[in-house]
Order: structure tokens, then sequence, then C-alpha cells
């Protein structure tokens, strides 16, 4: 592909035609700071947060959807930016809760980080704001739409990454938001809770509700891993507070799901501190289960293992891989079936 030269800030960097300002920005290591674009969906170019100023051009432009040219020259801090920047803040804030105290999304809000950056405290805009009750009634996600910024993140998410298409714009003008076909619930309509949504919302509009008031950003952990329930191999970020999973987040660079996930690998986290939980192997005894030793239980599956193999043939034999094991786990399930039992029925729980 070929590439044009310009400049940003006053260096000069080269970028691949037909990229947009922000990604030659981007390339060059220089910030420009963005609501409503996410990089794995298509640019909105909704909330202008991202214009710029590029010589000979009468208005400012937005970079996250303005292709770049040969011999641009572009400033992305300049007095005119930023106090484009601020205006655009403060109309944002005007209809904003500003409950910064209680937020789930405090310290993890790109809202609360441009506010801070550009200093703006408050808006000199005072007009109708929305009042909408906060929604819980489904299990995954609380929805708090005084929060949104109408940025459409959501709404791409869904559409183009999920292919769900279950949330949109409704209304229009000043009653512009974001809903399921005709307003209903998110349970009463196609939505999959997918959780994908919750990801890219760059404010506290929607969040996980099973994690509201469970710990801030800053107090948890991100333990990268892979989802235990299938075959898929959905890279995942846990969010660990004191040992326990707070949430799921999104991990962006997972090579099978680029962070999409399923509804399962999301939200269906709560097994693991499951007080029902197996922790240690149970010996069936007369009919009920007693608890063993590992030493006791793996000694019990060999000897009845032999014992049947010697009675019948390992033939008789056969193991069943699951998905929720990783690719060596299964590699030596199979390895112990051919080699030590001496069979080849080998199956997997993907085909049952
Ligand atoms: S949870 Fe998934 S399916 Fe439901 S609205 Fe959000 S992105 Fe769409
Ligand atoms: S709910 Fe969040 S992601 Fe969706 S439009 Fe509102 S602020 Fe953007
Ligand atoms: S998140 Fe869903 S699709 Fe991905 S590995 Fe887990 S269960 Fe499979
Ligand atoms: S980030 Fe460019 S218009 Fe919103």
């Amino acid at each position: 592909m070929s590439k044009v030269s310009l400049k940003i800030d006053g260096q000069t960097v080269q970028a691949e035609a037909g990229s947009t300002i922000l990604q030659a920005a981007e390339g060059a290591g220089i910030h420009i700071p963005t609501l409503c674009y996410h990089p794995v969906l298509p640019a909105e170019g909704a909330c202008r947060i991202c214009v710029v100023e590029v010589a000979k051009q009468r208005l400012l432009l937005p970079a996250c959807t303005y292709p770049v040219a040969e011999g641009m020259e572009v400033l992305t801090e300049s007095p005119q930016v930023v106090e484009a920047r601020r205006f655009v803040l403060e109309l944002l804030l005007s209809d904003h809760p500003q409950d910064c105290l209680t937020c789930e999304a405090n310290g993890d809000c790109e809202l609360q980080d441009l506010a801070y950056r550009y200093q703006v405290k408050r808006s000199r805009f005072q007009g109708e704001v929305h009042r909408y009750p906060l929604d819980e009634a489904n299990p995954f996600i609380a929805r708090d739409m005084t929060k949104c910024i109408l940025c459409r993140r959501c709404v791409g998410a869904c559409r183009d990454i999920q292919a769900v298409d279950a949330i949109g714009l409704a209304h229009r003008g000043f009653d512009t938001k974001v809903a399921a076909a005709f307003d209903a619930p998110l349970q009463d309509s196609t939505c999959v809770f997918c959780g994908q949504c919750v990801a890219v919302c760059p404010v506290g509009a929607l969040t996980e509700k099973n994690a509201r008031f469970l710990g801030r950003s800053w107090e948890m952990t991100r333990v990268t891993t892979v989802c235990p329930y299938c075959g898929v191999g959905c890279l995942l970020d846990l969010n660990v507070k004191d040992n326990r999973i707070i949430k799921v987040t999104s991990n962006w660079e997972g090579p099978a799901n680029r962070g999409a996930t399923c509804v399962k690998g999301r939200f269906g986290y709560e097994f693991v501190h499951s007080p029902d939980r197996l922790t240690r192997p149970l010996i069936k005894a007369n009919g009920a289960f007693v608890e063993a030793s590992w030493e006791e239980a793996l000694d019990l599956v060999a000897r009845r293992l032999a014992e049947i193999k010697g009675q019948h043939g390992p033939d008789s034999l056969a193991v069943l891989a699951s998905a929720k094991c990783t690719n060596e786990e299964n590699y030596l399930l199979q390895k112990f079936a051919r080699a030590v039992l001496g069979t080849n029925n080998v199956d997997h729980c993907a085909r049952l």
C-alpha cells in the first residue's frame, strides 16, 4: 500500500494512504483523545472529541474518520482544538450525573479522564437533564442511561462484533437513547447477554450488575486466563480482589476472540467460589460418596482399569476428552489411552 507524508504537531509522519489522521498519529506515538472511537469497532464520528486543526481547512476535523493526505499539516493540541474539546466536554457534562463518588466506572471512565485532562470541572450550560431509572431487571447488566453519552460504541459492538443487533438508537433529539426494539427490557429482547456492550462502554452507563460495589478498578488485579467452558479458547481477564473474582473483562489481545465472549465466559464465573464445588475426590462406598485422598482415589481407578482390561480386553475401555481441558491435558489423555490402556477408543465431548 502506498504511503503519504504529513506533519503532525511538527513531526514528519509516514502513513498508509487511506488511513485516518488518528491512525497516523497513533503510529507516530502521538495521542489524540477519543470517546466514541474504539479500535475494534468501525469509527462512528459521533462525539467530536478527537477534532484536530488541519492547515488550510476552515473547520476542525474529526481525526478518527478523516483520511490523511500528502503534505497535510495537523495540530492535535492547538488552543482552538483544546477549546473545542472543552466545549464538547461541557456539553456532555451538562447532562451527566457526575456521581463519581459511587459510580462503578470511577477510575476507569474515559469521560472522567478527559474532564481531568482538560480541567473541565463543571458545565456552564444548564438545562433539562435525563432522569432515567437505573435498570437492573436483567441478571447481568446494570444500565444507567443517565450516564450514557450516546457514543454508540455499544450499538456497534452488538451489531458488528456479536452480530446480534439487539440494541440501537431509539427516538430523536433530546429523547434519543440506546434501547432494544420497542424500548423493551433487555431480558425480553434478542440480547444474548454476551456483555460486549459493557466491555466497550467508555463510561458508567453499562456495568456488570453482579460486580456493583464489590471493588474499585484500582483495587483489582487483572489475571489473564483462558475461558474454561468450550473449545473456542477465548482469552479473558479475571478482575480479582482479595482472591475472589469480581468480574470478567475483555482481553483485546485474545487470538481466538479479540475481546469478544459469550455469556458463559463473561458472566459464568460464580462456580469458582461455589461452596458446592468438589475440592476433594469422592469414592462411592455402600451407596454413598465418601471423601478420599487423591492417592486413594487414583489407586482405585488404576486398579479397576487394570482389572477391566485384564478381564475384558483393552477395547472394553474408552476415554472421553473435554473441551474444558487444555490441549496438553487432552494430548496426555489420548496418550494414556493408547500407550497405557492400549485402546484407540478416544472421543471428545464436542462430538456428543
Ligand atoms: S449483551 Fe451482547 S447481545 Fe446484549 S445488548 Fe450487549 S452486546 Fe448486544
Ligand atoms: S451505553 Fe455506553 S457505549 Fe452505549 S452509547 Fe451510551 S455511553 Fe456509549
Ligand atoms: S467465552 Fe464462550 S465462546 Fe469463548 S471459550 Fe468461553 S464458552 Fe467458549
Ligand atoms: S472519537 Fe472521533 S468523533 Fe468521537
